[in-house]
């Protein structure tokens, strides 16, 4: 038996619970009756539970018979034993259990969360986090996805304070002093679901979408922060009803920003729960990236809604279909809102994001069989998100927007309320569209990596040949060897063939190792996977390749020209293509106008910047710059009347990188002039300009600089302005001030939410890394103990950035040492991405030296 599975002899239907925060003595009580149905005689019940503890245990039932029990805590399996001196006859029973718990600092189950007051007190609320499997900390419960069950909840608060859980309030009173707060009945829902939230929080005005309230809410002081995000959720609410073509299943809808919050949000049913910069945002000086930001959370945990709140997967293998769905809807969502942000244009990022991680030999499918919740939890990462949503839009764009909406509506009428597996939506797109789809999506879901498919010409044919991408030749140490025979993906190519002014799209199925197009006479270019929306890379012969760089700059789409670029530099730390054929290539994108194109352009000088040899990395800035003149003055430094958002926010991403990468001593000069005058007067830098000269200041900063910057993170009037200067602190380069932030990072000054993000960055700081490491290893206990887990799996991928063979060593022997484990494959999927840099860099490091030294 799974020690982490619960049994199905007692199945619970519906909770009572009525729980007493104490937010002075950060202690809990907690009371439920639990309504279960008992289906054979049973002399111990087996439910989740870990630290809490538990006092009073009873089952009744409607004959009146009564029967205490005793609890038996077992922490290492989250449970407790309820066991009873005479077995509990099989039928409904109701059982009653008292317990108390503490208010903790660690982010998750019911936890407190700080900020400070308008008097600058320090002041207290308390909330809960409970997905993958923390409901079990807040209450006692059968605490897995498929015990879906009504709730019932109570909260009893003191009298000056909020509080809000999943439905609307039905009554309060005050009794003995203590205010005591009724909600109605949920609708039936899983346990990772529940929220409660209590403190002092201010809320805005309902809006209505339809018969449902919406509400934001924060601490004091902070409404202005949230038209935005009321704007994006009512929006993307009304979306998601049209879309799914079934009324939004609840009675009112919030939106809370906490203070600290270790994931960026969680769908909470009717109770969504957010980390301020996920939410709040001052509109009118936040950078279009922010405000982005903002839209995506919102309509990704409205999207759940539907998708997961109301049909529910069965365990959590299945968590890619909630959250890759989600971040798909999301995309949708945002882009019907705001089609002028080009949403799955500017997705490639995101796929590229899960080509990297899935182009290892240590990836892994994206949907796995999870035993315990730890292996839940290491589920969360961008092969489920990114990859996952990749693979939606792929069969979408495959089966038709219309099919698969429609395969979509019919999954959700057929399970509402119930648990349904990725089968399932198979199944439901299958009746829709009369394809079968899991021949098509089995390979990409239930299998590794992703495939590259070369593209190449013999005599009029163009033949299209598939193989596994990675970038290793081989697997390292301690993965499987790969299968033989080779793995084989179904793919839909979708194949773009111009001749002079004309073009033809061809839509073809390659399953096989090779398949041939016969080309017109006239063929000119060809691009295979046209759109973008296609979950495999190319690779094209020299020839191809040419035709289609022949079109740039505006032959092809912004997607195209993003895809073109990202899968060759793959190719490059692939080895497959010369890192100087990808330089000269970088020079045909200096027109280039989208910003896609020049944030993957941009990552990629970053990565040289980690692996060039220190005395070469002036050549390098020289070079960035070289790439950058023409953006750079054709945009300049101020927008123009009618100027789009996504150029807008292009400016600040290429100033940010001539005054940092490519070091440009005149771009300094001038930033710090344009950000006094800033200061002066707010309204005298754009808004997507204004981090960009923040991140060059600090860059090139000395001490008064970042006292100036530690002074403006503490005082700041918005989260976007908090986390700008709060990144910035990370990107000093002198030895003292780096130690300095690196000593934040566990004093307490920077959140604990916030805390493993920058020592993150410090790590991929090429002047700061070594220092960052260091500081690592010293201090590994006290972040293990101060950080919320997913934080310390998201710092430990900053030692991808400590490329070298000395530093990669190091870090080997610290985590074999230690025996650290990150859950899943996190940490074996860090290595071999530093694997992967530190070969680069020893195969094309000359390279890029000789490189250099001929263009400057
Ligand atoms: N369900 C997740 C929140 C979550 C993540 C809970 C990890 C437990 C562990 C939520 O729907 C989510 O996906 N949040 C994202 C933001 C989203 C826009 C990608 C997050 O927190 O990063
Ligand atoms: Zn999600």
């Amino acid at each position: 038996m799974n020690p982490h599975r619960l049994p199905r002899t007692v199945v619970p239907s519906r909770y009572d619970i009525r729980l007493e925060p104490d937010l002075t003595t950060f202690t809990f009580t907690g009371v439920e009756t639990v309504a279960v149905t008992i289906t054979e005689p049973v002399s111990e019940i087996w439910l989740n539970a870990v630290d809490l503890t538990i006092t009073t245990v009873s089952v009744e039932n409607d004959r009146g018979d009564t029967q205490r029990g005793s609890a038996i805590a077992e922490p290492a399996s989250e449970r407790y034993r309820l066991a009873f001196s005479t077995p509990v006859a099989p039928g409904p029973w109701r059982l009653r259990l008292e317990w108390t718990g503490t208010l903790n600092d660690k982010l998750r189950g019911f936890y407190r969360s700080r900020y400070k007051s308008s008097n600058g007190e320090w002041r207290w609320l308390v909330a809960t986090q409970i997905e993958a499997t923390d409901a079990r900390r807040c209450f006692p419960c059968w605490d897995e996805p498929a015990f879906k069950s009504v709730f019932s909840s109570t909260l009893v608060v003191d009298p000056s304070l909020q509080a809000v859980s999943n439905t609307r309030i039905v009554s309060e009173n005050v009794e003995n002093g203590r205010k005591v707060v009724r909600f109605a009945d949920t609708m039936k829902m899983s346990t990772y679901l529940v929220a409660f939230v209590v403190g002092e929080l201010e809320s805005t005005e309902a809006a209505m979408v339809g018969r449902t309230p919406v509400r934001l809410w924060c601490v004091p002081g902070k409404l202005r922060l949230t038209p935005f995000g009321l704007a994006a959720a009512t929006a993307s609410l009304g979306f998601f009803e049209d879309y799914y073509g079934i009324p939004y299943p609840g009675d009112k809808l919030d939106l809370l920003a906490i203070p600290d919050f270790a994931a960026g949000a969680m769908e909470n049913f009717g109770a969504i729960t957010y980390r301020e910069t996920a939410l709040l945002v001052d509109q009118r000086e936040a950078t279009h990236a922010e405000l982005e930001r903002v839209a995506d959370v919102v309509a990704h945990e409205n999207g759940h809604m539907w998708f997961g709140d109301r049909v529910t997967i069965s365990w959590w293998n299945g968590i890619w279909l909630n959250e890759a769905f989600a971040t798909f809807m999301e995309m949708l969502a945002v882009n019907a809102w705001k089609p002028e942000w080009k949403r799955w244009t500017t997705f490639g990022v995101s796929r590229a994001a899960a080509f990297a991680v899935d182009a290892l030999w240590s990836t892994r499918p994206i949907e796995f069989p999870v035993r315990a919740p730890r292996d839940a939890d290491a589920m969360f990462d961008v092969l489920t998100y990114e990859k996952g949503a990749s693979v939606l839009r792929m069969l979408e764009q495959y089966l038709g927007a219309d099919v698969f909406r429609a395969g979509v509506r019919d999954y959700l009428r057929a399970h509402l309320h119930d648990n349904a597996d990725t089968g399932d939506l198979w199944a439901a797109l299958g009746r829709a569209s009369g394809q079968p789809i899991a021949m098509v999506m089995d390979g990409f879901i239930f299998h590794p990596g992703f495939p590259l498919v070369t593209a190449r010409l013999d005599g009029r044919d163009l033949v299209v040949t598939q193989q596994r991408f990675t970038y290793l030749p081989a697997p390292p140490e301690g993965e499987p060897a790969p299968t033989a025979p080779a793995q084989r993906w179904q793919i839909p190519l979708q194949i773009r063939v111009h001749s002079g002014t004309t073009s033809t799209t061809h839509r073809i199925l390659l399953s096989d190792d090779e398949a041939r197009l016969r080309l017109p006479d006239r063929a000119d270019a060809v691009l295979v996977n046209e759109g973008g929306h296609g979950f495999y890379r190319v690779r094209y012969a020299p020839d191809l390749l040419e035709g289609s760089l022949r079109r740039l700059p505006d032959g092809l789409d912004a997607i195209e020209r993003f895809t073109l670029v990202n899968d060759t530099w793959a190719s490059v730390l692939a080895g497959l293509v010369p890192l100087t054929d990808y330089l000269d290539l970088t020079a045909r994108f200096r027109e280039e106008r989208d910003r896609n194109v020049w944030s993957i352009l941009l990552a990629s000088f970053n990565a040289l910047h980690r692996i060039v040899e220190p005395s070469d990395r002036p050549r390098l800035e020289t070079l960035v710059r070289e790439r950058l003149a023409r953006i750079v003055s054709t945009l300049g430094w101020a927008p123009r009347p009618g100027e789009d958002d996504l150029t807008r926010q292009l400016r600040g991403d290429v100033l940010r990188a001539l005054g940092t990468i490519g070091n440009d001593r005149e771009a300094q000069a001038r930033t710090a002039e344009l950000y006094a005058a800033a200061t002066r007067d707010p309204g005298a830098v754009d808004p997507n300009v204004l981090p960009a000269l923040i991140a060059i200041l600090a860059h090139a900063g000395d001490r008064r600089r970042y006292d100036e910057f530690l002074e403006r993170f503490r005082t700041a009037k918005s989260p976007q302005e908090e986390q700008r200067y709060l990144y910035a602190l990370a990107a000093f380069q002198p030895a003292d001030l780096i130690d300095q932030t690196l000593g934040r990072t566990v004093n307490g000054e920077i959140r604990t939410q916030d805390a493993p993000f920058v020592v993150r960055t410090l790590l991929m700081s090429v002047s700061a890394r070594e220092r960052a490491w260091q500081f690592v290893k010293a201090n590994w206990d006290t972040m293990d103990r101060l950080y919320p887990k997913h934080g310390l799996r998201r710092l430990c991928e900053g030692v991808t950035g400590l490329v070298t063979p000395e530093l990669e060593q190091d870090v080997r022997r610290f985590f074999a040492e230690r025996k650290i484990d990150l859950g899943g494959k996190t940490l074996a999927q860090y290595l071999e991405q530093l694997r992967v840099a530190v070969a680069f860099r020893e195969r094309e490091g000359r390279a890029l030296a000789s490189y250099l030294s001929r263009v400057s």
